[in-house]
């Protein structure tokens, strides 16, 4: 099984350098699946799965990792992290509407299986994500956050799927991401006491080539904590299967050496994130990191983070030095980037939350979902 895997990951890799051109007119043709044939398969899918109870709810924080380094690299942009959002002119700026659905506990792993999901073989053919999934996110949510197949702890009352404009710029300094969502009537989860609302970017510069085809899907595996394969009494939090030995349907425990992480972070293989912690009345607080073996977050974030909220719709500025440096993205022109956006509402954490699928990001021109125009 692990063997299968493995090699089916390092196909699907190169079916993507192949077949991307192809596979991109195919998903702008390809008709949307039937819903109803859906609800179908989802309830053959709960006989077969019935038995994935899991425990409680219990609430773990990231990890902080302190290096002299980070800290170092974060001093180095701290007058420029505290830059002010005002110096884009958002009125100018044209936002775009993506949803973001409940993906309940469907991992990497999962929608790498054929007979978990219909969706595993052309993936691997080469067609991404949101080749087959794009414009059905509001469904798929609403399936998903009730489908005790797929969602071992549903809660209750939750909506399946936020709407988020999202707006992007720059100037000379400085890469902007503005989101504004509205989560709605959201049940309390009591799971992050502090944060009614987080809401988060994932990025990559191409050098994570699953995340190109599969966004937040590259990071989320089946033994993450609270995901069915999490090892009881054992955090796992995001990680990349190349920092794996070996993955099997489970995801995979044993890391690869220490040497050979070091090498690949050293290359730039891993993603990067931006969260905003939300809460009304008070200062977004701002954290980001990195995804290679677990996420990494950083004692001191490089992002900036300004956020209002009125009538329950948030409006969140991100921020960050084009060039910060160690262990972030370098943002330039000429290059496509691919993100993802998740939102926690409803005092949600860890897994409970809506994603978007990848999207693309480019700065001051290019085709991609956004541009981000020089100011
Ligand atoms: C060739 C089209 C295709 C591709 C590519 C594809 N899927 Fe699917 N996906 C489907 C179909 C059809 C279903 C419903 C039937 C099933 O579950 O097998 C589905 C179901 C799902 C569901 C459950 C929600 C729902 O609406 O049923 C999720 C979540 C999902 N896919 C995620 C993904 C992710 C993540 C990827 C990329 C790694 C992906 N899919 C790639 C076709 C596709």
């Amino acid at each position: 099984m692990n063997t299968v895997l493995v090699i089916a990951i390092n196909w699907i890799l190169r079916a993507r350098q192949r077949g991307q051109a192809d596979g991109r007119i195919a998903a702008a043709q390809s008709t949307a699946y039937n819903t109803t044939l859906l609800r179908v398969r989802r309830s053959e899918r709960s006989d077969q799965l019935g038995g994935r109870a899991r425990a409680g709810v219990e609430i773990t924080g990231g990890q902080a990792v302190s290096s002299k380094a980070l800290i170092a690299a974060a001093c180095a942009v701290l007058a420029l992290a505290a830059a002010p959002a005002q110096a884009i002119d958002w009125g100018k700026v044209k936002g775009k509407d993506i949803t973001l659905f409940y993906p309940a506990q469907m991992s990497w792993e999962m929608v790498l299986t054929q007979a978990e999901h219909s969706g595993a073989g052309k993936f691997r053919e080469g067609k991404d994500c949101r080749g087959c999934h794009e414009g059905e996110e509001k469904a798929s949510g609403n399936l998903l956050v009730n489908d005790t197949s797929v969602e071992a702890t549903p809660i209750k009352d939750k909506p399946g799927s936020v709407v988020m404009t999202v707006k992007t710029a720059r100037d000379a300094e400085r890469l902007y991401v503005q989101v504004a969502f509205n989560p709605g009537t959201q049940p309390d989860a009591g799971m992050d006491k502090e944060f009614p609302t987080k809401v988060a970017v994932m990025i990559d510069d191409g050098k994570v080539a699953e995340a190109g085809r599969a966004g937040c899907w590259a990071a989320c595996h089946d033994n993450l904590t609270r995901m069915p394969s999490a090892a009881e009494g054992k955090e796992t939090t995001k990680y990349l299967v190349r920092s794996r030995a070996a993955v099997s349907r489970k995801g995979g425990e044993e890391l690869k050496p220490a040497a050979e992480i070091d090498k690949m972070r050293a290359d730039g293989a891993f993603l990067e994130y931006w969260q905003a912690r939300l809460k009304p009345g008070a200062p977004a607080v701002a954290a980001d990191g990195t995804v290679l073996e677990k996420r990494i977050e950083r004692m001191t974030p490089l992002v900036a983070a300004e956020a209002s909220e009125a009538g329950g719709m948030w409006t969140v500025t991100f921020s960050r030095p084009l060039n910060a440096g160690d262990l972030s993205k370098p943002f330039a022109p000429g290059k496509t980037y691919t993100v993802g956006f998740s939102v926690h509402a409803g005092h949600a954490a860890q897994r409970f939350h809506y994603v978007s699928l990848e999207k693309t990001l480019v700065l001051d021109s290019g085709k991609a979902d956004f541009v981000a125009a020089q100011q």
